[in-house]
């Protein structure tokens, strides 16, 4: 920002709290949830749901666990309206489900409300009215507080006279000091206990009282130093449930939204992915999944991300942002090299641990740079490593492992690493698991010239142990030739074998197998480390039914790359 614009801005006042209690506080428990999708979130949209969209959101919510669901503002227009008379009359919230409709505290719109809900068999009223200095002063036109406060009191003196004209319908009442992020604590205190006072709360019959983040102005410790103090003076706060509902503007919804839960709040409001007005409301997928992050269970299933994400991104229009915390597309993704070889340790660890474990409790979860398992959200472990040509040698090993069931032995993956590295380079993009896999058969898979062989047969001298006789056909620059060998092992008796036909100028110092896991099913995979006369180390790698073929052609493909 230019300096000289920087001189509108003013700081924001703290809040004299100096024995706040919440810094020193932990989270150990979820709060009541209370999704506002279907109305904050909608009304943010460029273009709101229809009724269908809105069924099927509800419908969603609903499958994930919120047992309070905002479904929208009925007295404002008529598909709002028109949504909640349908899922009451035909019947479509879960027992376990308490609807919540918003309500600005004026008459006409109240009484409208009041007809939206008929027949539902348990409501959230919630009224609000604007309380700030900025409100009043520019919105209302220098309103008094005095006048604020009886705006909220007639309000609420108005559903306390309505709710006997629905007794179908347990009514549960709340009120929200809308703007209260930047109002004077004193007053937002008023009004709210104002409120307290019309509709007496009883430890039996609750009330709510939502202390809406309207705009962020400032940092989230002020928040929560606003929180705090709330929860300290509010009358018959044994009866009440304090809420939260942050915005986003400062980019801080979630970390307000924690502390504000360690400040004392009860409840909180927000919506899946953090969709609503401006930057957003509070992404209650980013606070639940946080708490399950330290093993707090929230109630809220997110086991299935993905497919919550595509209803969210059809039905609203928006999309997910590719970082967006836990459910953005790269958020399990490690590009950096030294990244993926500490995920590929600890995934790798962690499995040990497990098998060591052996049934008992789940040891805890310990993987460098993911702060949960991927699959603990449907997420798979697919997307964890991807290739460019910033990663490093571990990434391709990893690939090639989890997705292809290739077990390369250490002291390859630098060799593979740098070649398909090289070639993500050359393209200049990233390369996919399946063209990581078509790129080492390509390389490092039975080479074939200009040294091949195409049959063999291994004769095994049971009297001399280990001893065996390997007779095979090759072919070299295109000639066919049949070569014989003795050795201590099928790999050795073929090197001789190679020897004995002049092919002299290499030792094998490495070598190991292992049957293939996915792919046909039925393959081995054979891996041998070459040392040229030169000083050359090279490895090459073998596919065959046979786990002996196997073994030649790795060795083949070694003395090949070594050409
Ligand atoms: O952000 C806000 O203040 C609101 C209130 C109406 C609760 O959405
Ligand atoms: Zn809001």
């Amino acid at each position: 920002m230019n300096p000289s614009a920087i001189t509108k801005y003013r700081p924001f006042p703290a809040v004299d709290l100096p024995d706040r209690q919440w810094p020193d506080r932990t989270i150990d428990r979820a709060p009541i949830w209370c999704s506002v999708d279907l109305r904050d979130g909608n009304q943010a949209l460029p273009q709101p749901m229809s009724i269908q969209e809105k069924l099927e959101f509800f419908d969603l919510l609903c499958r994930i666990g919120f047992k309070q669901i905002e479904i929208g503002f009925p007295s404002a227009a008529d598909t709002e309206f028109n949504f909640c008379r349908r899922l009451i009359e035909d019947d479509l919230i879960p027992d376990d489900v308490t609807i919540q409709i918003l309500v600005q505290t004026r008459e006409h719109l109240i009484r409208r409300s009041f007809e939206a809900i008929r027949g539902a068999r348990r409501a959230i009223v919630h009224i609000y009215n604007s309380t700030s200095p900025l409100q009043r002063r520019v919105t209302f036109g220098d309103a008094t507080r005095e006048e604020i406060r009886d705006i909220a009191v007639a309000g609420a003196e108005l559903v306390r006279e309505l709710v006997p004209t629905i007794p179908d319908t347990e009514v549960v009442l709340q009120y929200s000091p809308e703007s209260f992020s930047d109002t004077e604590l004193d007053f937002a205190l008023e009004c709210c206990n104002a409120v307290i006072g019309v509709w007496q709360p009883t430890p039996d019959k609750r009330m709510i009282i939502n202390l809406p983040d309207t705009v962020q102005w400032t940092t989230p410790n002020v928040h929560a130093d606003q929180i705090e103090w709330m929860c300290r003076h509010l009358d018959r706060r044994e009866c009440i449930d304090v809420s939260l509902h942050t915005h986003n503007d400062r980019g801080t919804g979630t970390a307000a939204t924690e502390l504000g839960l360690m400040a004392g709040a009860d409840r909180v409001e927000g919506t899946l992915f953090g969709n609503g007005e401006r930057t957003g409301n509070l992404d209650i997928v980013n606070v639940a999944l946080n708490m399950n992050s330290h093993g707090i269970p929230t109630g809220l299933d997110f086991s299935d991300l993905p497919s919550i994400r595509a209803v969210y991104e059809r039905v609203t229009r928006m999309s997910v942002a590719e970082r967006q915390p836990y459910a953005g597309e790269l958020v399990f993704t490690a590009f950096s090299g030294s990244h993926q070889d500490a995920i590929k340790k600890g995934l790798d660890r962690r499995q040990k641990e497990i098998r060591e474990a052996a049934g008992d409790a789940s040891p805890a979860w310990g993987v460098p740079y993911l702060t949960i398992d991927p699959q603990d959200i449907g997420r798979s472990y697919e997307a964890i490593i991807r290739i460019n040509s910033q990663s490093g040698k571990g990434g391709v090993a990893y690939v090639l492992d989890r997705e292809h069931g290739f077990d390369l032995p250490k002291t390859m993956h630098p060799q593979v690493g740098k070649r398909i590295y090289d070639l993500a380079d050359a393209q200049g993009r990233e390369l996919d698991a399946d063209e990581i896999r078509d790129a080492f058969h390509r390389f490092f898979t039975n080479v074939d010239r200009p040294l091949g062989v195409s049959d063999y047969e291994l004769v095994h001298h049971t009297s001399e142990k280990g001893r065996v006789d390997c007779t095979a056909t090759i072919v070299i620059d295109g000639e066919e030739r049949r070569v014989e060998g003795l050795g201590n092992g099928p790999i050795n008796a073929f090197v001789h074998a190679l020897e004995n036909a002049g092919l002299k100028d290499v030792k094998v110092t490495d070598y190991r197998s292992h049957a293939l896991h996915g792919g046909s099913g039925s393959d081995a995979a054979a891996y041998v480390q070459l040392q040229h006369d030169d000083g050359r180390i090279l490895w090459g790698c073998g596919i065959d039914p046979s786990i002996e073929m196997a073994g030649l052609k790795a060795l083949v493909t070694a003395w090949n790359l070594l050409r």
